[in-house]
């Protein structure tokens, strides 16, 4: 089954990629607009056919729709910051797929931020798209997969702070709110059953979750893996984190004063579409290594 991933060369769309080729019953089509660079390397040295095409040129993602099946879509605000953009960009890729006859796309999305709330772009960019994807949807088979927390983020954007010597906490601004989270293979394989056995998904919007902890539930399995340091929580609030001193501080506080409010997913949906979810302790254990690198500064995946 051919699938198009559009966002292959970057840590979301890379895990879909990486998840349909280990499956071994899909080729992958992934996507980028510069087919030079490490990222798309790699992922052809893995089985994917590399092909170029732009999210802002719809002609370019017919071609590399043609005769594809499936297609799997992030969107990414962080690049230029422009919910705008972010949405055009979600609704070229769905005219594509229509042009092209695509049989099932699923795409990355989210809900929207509340009316009285803090607006949060790349939230509600994505909720945008679901509703132009449901407007076409005569012509297109979807399914929305809407995405927890990824663990993956306490090693990389979320990572332990260091406060004191010795001392870290995690600068989450959920307070004493539990946080759905998950790992992001897992989700990825979440994506590939659905390609695989897409009928109870059709049309519909699936809310994952591996997990649902408070962010010092979280520190406290982090605690086990280390005796020379401790991780804690202090309490930080949405209107702390939006004063940070970096663009897209907002947009993120915005997001965690929605995910406060937030309902509860309930993970057993999660589990219908893929049993064996990671747990946040096993995660944390398997992952002991990255943690202390992004302790000591030197992960690469800052934003
Ligand atoms: N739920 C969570 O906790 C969580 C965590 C992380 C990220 N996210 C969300 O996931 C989404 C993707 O994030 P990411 O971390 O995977 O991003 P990323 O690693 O920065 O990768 C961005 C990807 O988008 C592609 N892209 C960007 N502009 C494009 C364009 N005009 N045409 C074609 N491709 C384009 C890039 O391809 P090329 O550069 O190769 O062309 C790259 O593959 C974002 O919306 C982000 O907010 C959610």
């Amino acid at each position: 089954m051919p699938v198009v991933v559009i966002g292959a060369t970057g840590t979301v769309g890379g895990a879909v990629a990486r998840a349909l080729l280990k499956d071994h019953r899909f080729t992958v089509r992934a996507v980028t607009r510069t087919p030079s660079t490490d990222q798309a390397r790699a992922l052809a040295e893995e089985g994917a056919v590399v092909v170029a095409a732009d999210l802002n040129d719809t002609r370019s993602l017919c071609r590399v729709m043609e005769g594809a099946a499936g297609v799997f879509l992030t969107t990414n605000f962080w690049e230029h910051l422009s919910k705008q953009r972010e949405i055009a960009h979600g609704m070229n890729a769905v005219d594509a797929a229509v042009m092209s006859n695509v049989h099932h796309f699923i795409m990355h999305g989210s809900d929207p931020t509340g009316a009285d709330e803090p607006k949060c772009g790349y939230m509600d960019a994505k909720a945008a798209i679901e509703v132009y994807l449901r407007e076409t949807s005569e012509s297109l088979p979807f399914t929305v997969v809407k995405f927890p927390f990824l663990y993956e983020n306490i090693t990389s954007f979320f990572k332990p702070h260091l406060i004191s010597p010795g001392l870290y906490t995690l600068p989450i601004p959920m307070e004493s709110v539990p946080l759905d989270i998950m790992a992001l293979q897992d989700i990825a394989r979440c994506v590939v059953n659905i390609f695989l056995r897409p009928k109870n998904h059709m049309f519909r919007a699936v809310s994952l979750a591996g997990e649902r902890m408070t962010v010092q539930h979280m520190a406290d399995h982090l605690n086990k893996l280390f005796d020379d340091r401790t991780i804690t929580y202090v309490k930080i609030t949405p209107p702390d984190f939006a004063t940070f001193d970096f663009q897209g501080s907002q947009d993120i506080a915005a997001m965690f004063t929605f995910l406060q409010k937030a309902q509860p997913r309930d993970t057993r949906v999660t589990r219908r579409i893929f049993h064996s979810v990671t747990i946040f302790d096993k995660w944390a254990m398997d992952n002991r290594d990255k943690l202390l690198a992004a302790m000591r500064g030197d992960d690469d995946t800052p934003r």
